[in-house]
Order: structure tokens, then sequence, then C-alpha cells
């Protein structure tokens, strides 16, 4: 830098010298004018799609229908299902379709207190023939679906649905009286074996 005083007719843009340090108006490059103003353009429309007009109802809201129509259908497919039963549901214990939906829920959500192979753990016994809230297979569904929360058998009616508790319910009965080795002894009053 020279000594010279800085010549300030020059410098059309220039504002302000302190110290020798020269500050400058100069006019912005383009490209940083043009991102400035297409967010200010990206705000409003922002703004008048998903707020000011709605247009698209946003990320929370189409969760949500989703979510309806989900329970909508799940409530369709009860509905067509009929009324739960004892017949109807030893008519699923025999159903091929139903079983394997059972027996996979009950491996994820059962087995961790039930065993795998239903001789009880944590929970009773689920292949002998005693059974304290009932062997029939409406008790047993009822039992699953309402659980015994004081316990420790979680009402799983809300978790899985009705159809899931129907269909598990379907496996326990093909479980039943089938006594597997190393079980847990009987709890509950023995009920009649089913046929
Ligand atoms: C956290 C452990 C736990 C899990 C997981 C669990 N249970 Fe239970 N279950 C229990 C306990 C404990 C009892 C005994 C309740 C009582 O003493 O009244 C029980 C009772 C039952 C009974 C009644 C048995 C009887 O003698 O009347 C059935 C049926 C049953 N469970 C089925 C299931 C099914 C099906 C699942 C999976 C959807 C499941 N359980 C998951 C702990 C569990």
């Amino acid at each position: 830098m020279s000594d010279a005083p800085h010549d300030k007719s020059h410098d059309k843009g220039q504002v302000h010298v302190y110290d020798d340090i020269v500050e400058e108006d100069n006019r912005l490059p383009n490209w940083w004018l043009y991102t400035l103003f297409g967010t200010i353009v990206f705000a409003v429309v922002y703004w008048l799609y998903y707020q000011a007009y709605a247009v698209d109802p946003g990320p929370v809201a189409a969760y949500q229908a989703e979510r309806r129509a989900e329970r909508k259908a799940e409530e369709a497919r009860v509905l067509a299902a009929g009324e739960i039963t004892e017949e109807g549901l030893v008519e699923l214990s025999k159903t091929p379709a139903a079983l394997a939906e059972g027996k996979k829920v009950y491996a994820e959500v059962c087995a961790a207190c039930h065993r795998t192979d239903g001789g009880g753990q944590v929970g009773p016994n689920l292949t002998d023939s005693a059974w304290i809230h009932g062997g029939k297979p409406l008790e047993i569904a009822r039992t699953i679906r309402d659980g015994v929360p004081a316990k420790g058998m979680l009402a799983w009616g809300p978790q899985l649905g009705e159809l899931k508790v129907r269909a598990v319910t379907a496996y326990v009965l093909t479980l039943r009286d089938t006594n597997v080795a190393g079980g847990k002894p009987p709890q509950g009053p023995a009920v009649e074996p089913a046929k």
C-alpha cells in the first residue's frame, strides 16, 4: 500500500475509509442475487402451497389419512370375517393360512413367555389341559385379546388387531393337549380335552 492519500474521486462505490482500510459498496454478483430472490420466491410459493391454500395437506395429515384408511380396511376385514364363534375358531385352527399367520405371531410375541413349543416359561403351559382362564376357543381368544395385565399377560387385542388375535388363538388351539416334554406343571383347573 502506498502512503499517498487515497483519491476518493475515482472510486464511486467507495463509502468509507478508516485507517486506510477501504470499505466499498460493490454491486452484488448476479448468482448471489438470483439465489436470494430464488429463496424469497420459494418461500412465498411454499407458504401458499402448504399453508394458505393447503393444496398439499403435508406429511402429518397424509400419514393420519393413511392410518385412517388402514383402520377402515381392518374393520372391513373383521366385518367380512364375521362374528367370532367357537366353531369359527375351531374351523380357523384347521385353515393353513390362518395357522401360518398365527404361528408367525406366536413366534414373534408369545414364545418369549410361553416357550417356542408352548411348554410355558414365564407364562403357563399352553400344551396341557389345565387352563387358568378357560380352555374353550372363545375363552382363549378373550384371554389373548384382553390379557391378564395384573399377572403379566398383556392385552394383545389393541396391538395385534382382531384378526391376528383370532389367528394366534387358532394356533394355540393346535398346541392344546399336546403335552410337550419338559413343559411347566399344570396351572388352573383341568378342562375336558378337546376333540
Ligand atoms: C410377558 C410375558 C407374556 C407374553 C409375551 C405372552 N404371555 Fe400369555 N401369559 C403370560 C402369563 C404370566 C400368563 C398367566 C396369567 C395368569 O396367571 O392369570 C399368561 C396366560 C396366557 C393364557 C391363558 C393360559 C391359561 O391357563 O388360561 C393364554 C392362552 C396366553 N397367555 C396366550 C398368549 C399368547 C397367544 C401370546 C402372544 C400373543 C402371549 N400369551 C404372550 C405371559 C405372557
